[in-house]
């Protein structure tokens, strides 16, 4: 096939271009088995827990925020939150750098293509353009953030705003993920000191994610079932779309707030509560009428850094349940398996 975005050596098509080619069908290899396909009608009669975060600052009302912390994190692994500190200029700023680099020209964004999942900065389609089975509706340009001076000279240099803009979201969002971490370590009664350095010298990984409006969106995702390998992922979002599970395994769509932000459990919380909180299973539906765009900032520990169950959290009645993993032994996992076929929680829990 020949056209804007068709790129012969490697197959590489963005949505982006097949959106702009106004293709009136999802090419095949969008089409899930109808198992996989989403529904996209569910209902909105659970109320998601939003939390005030303001109000951990204040003596007499954080002790029951903590236990409104804990019982989301134990029931969905997941939250939102408001009054959580980054101005909404920052965040229409931050949209606004997303929005101006995914419509810039395929040939400028295809500078920073690759496969390669240990890449500090790349731009891609779906999960991984090279190996994906199925393909997903979605464009990512993601990027290691933290510390930003060491990074952000290989972030994208158009939009000229790009880095300014995306930059100071990323910086007000490591600053929230060490007041989450502060929180939830709390809520398992762990030291949050002993822990300290490593959150405050911890990777964050940027996804920002697009996902144009599809012609078939009962057919396809956007990102399949999965759940996040780090601490803690801080999703914003432009609009509705994401679905999670709940502790049934019912998928749950989560309301769209303007301004407020969307808390995540990933693996590195549930392996060092060994399991008493749950990395939550989230998915990305489609609508045939909106494009939407979202940031989740994917924190984790050093990459290096193997997290295992707290020592404090393992007894005779809780024995360790999973093995050690650092965010490389993540990488390497993700390089050779299809996290679409299984998760990789599942490869380090321990057999009872
Ligand atoms: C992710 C993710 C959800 C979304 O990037 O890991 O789950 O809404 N994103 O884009
Ligand atoms: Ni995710």
């Amino acid at each position: 096939m020949e056209g804007e975005g068709e790129c012969s050596d490697n197959l590489f098509t963005s949505v982006m271009t097949l959106t702009k080619m106004r293709v009136p069908h999802v090419p095949q290899r969008y089409v899930l088995p109808p198992s996989q396909r989403p529904n996209l009608t569910l209902d909105l009669t659970t109320t998601l827990p939003i939390i005030d975060l303001s109000t951990l600052h204040h003596a007499s009302q954080r002790s029951l925020t903590l236990d409104t912390i804990q019982g989301a994190c134990k029931e969905l692994g997941f939250f939102q939150v408001v009054n959580h500190g980054i101005p909404l200029p920052v965040i229409h700023d931050a949209l606004a750098a997303a929005t101006e680099f995914f419509n810039l020209s395929l040939e400028e964004k295809m500078s920073l293509l690759s496969d390669n999942v240990h890449n500090p900065v790349r731009y891609g389609t779906s999960l991984n353009h090279a190996s994906d089975k199925v393909h997903y509706w979605r464009d990512f340009i993601k990027h290691y953030s933290h510390p930003i001076s060491d990074w952000i000279h290989l972030w994208p240099s158009n939009p000229p705003s790009y880095k300014d803009k995306m930059g100071n979201y990323a910086k007000a969002v490591q600053v929230l993920h060490k007041q989450l971490m502060e929180a939830i370590l709390e809520t398992l009664g762990l030291n949050f000191g002993n822990l300290q350095k490593e959150i405050e010298e911890g990777n964050q990984l940027m996804a920002i994610n697009c996902y144009p409006a599809c012609p078939e969106p009962d057919l396809t995702l956007g990102m399949p079932p999965h759940s996040d390998y780090g601490t803690l992922t801080v999703l914003l979002q432009s609009g509705p779309g994401l679905q999670l599970q709940d502790n049934k395994k019912k998928w749950l769509s989560v309301p769209f707030v303007e301004g407020a932000l969307l808390v995540q459990l990933g693996d590195q919380i549930e392996v060092m509560s060994n399991g008493q909180y749950k990395s939550v299973v989230h998915q990305v539906t489609l609508s045939a009428e909106n494009k939407r765009l979202s940031i989740a900032s994917l924190h984790s520990l050093p990459i290096n850094k193997k997290i295992g169950p707290a020592p404090e959290l393992v007894d005779e009645q809780h024995p360790v349940s999973y093995n050690e993993f650092s965010f490389r032994d993540f990488l390497d996992y993700i390089s050779s398996n299809d996290i679409a076929d299984k998760r990789f929680i599942d490869s380090i829990k321990k057999s009872v």
